[in-house]
């Protein structure tokens, strides 16, 4: 159970409503370490997968290119 992120998890039901109607958008979550970035993440994945979710992770390598994470999976 989340405390306190109530409208973060409003927010992202949101987009993710949209996209199962065809509306792409995006979110940034950002937060220091620890801060519950992931604890929000996996359920909203969760909530949406009746549609096929993709997921990538950050290497420090590529860390001094943008969205290096996205090139792999979004850039096709
Ligand atoms: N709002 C919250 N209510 C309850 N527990 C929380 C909340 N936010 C975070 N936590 C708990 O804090 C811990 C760290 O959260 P989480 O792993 O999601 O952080 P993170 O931002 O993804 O960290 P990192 O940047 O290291 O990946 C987890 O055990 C998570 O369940
Ligand atoms: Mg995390």
């Amino acid at each position: 159970m989340l405390h306190g992120r109530s409208a973060e998890i409003s927010g992202l039901d949101e987009v993710i409503v949209r996209a199962r109607d065809g509306s792409g958008g995006a979110v940034v979550l950002r937060g220091e370490a620890g801060v519950g970035k992931t604890a929000l993440l996996d359920p909203a994945a969760a909530r949406g997968a009746t549609m096929r979710v993709l997921r990538t992770t950050g290497v420090e390598p590529e860390s001094d290119l943008a969205f290096a994470a996205c090139t792999g999976c979004c850039g096709r």
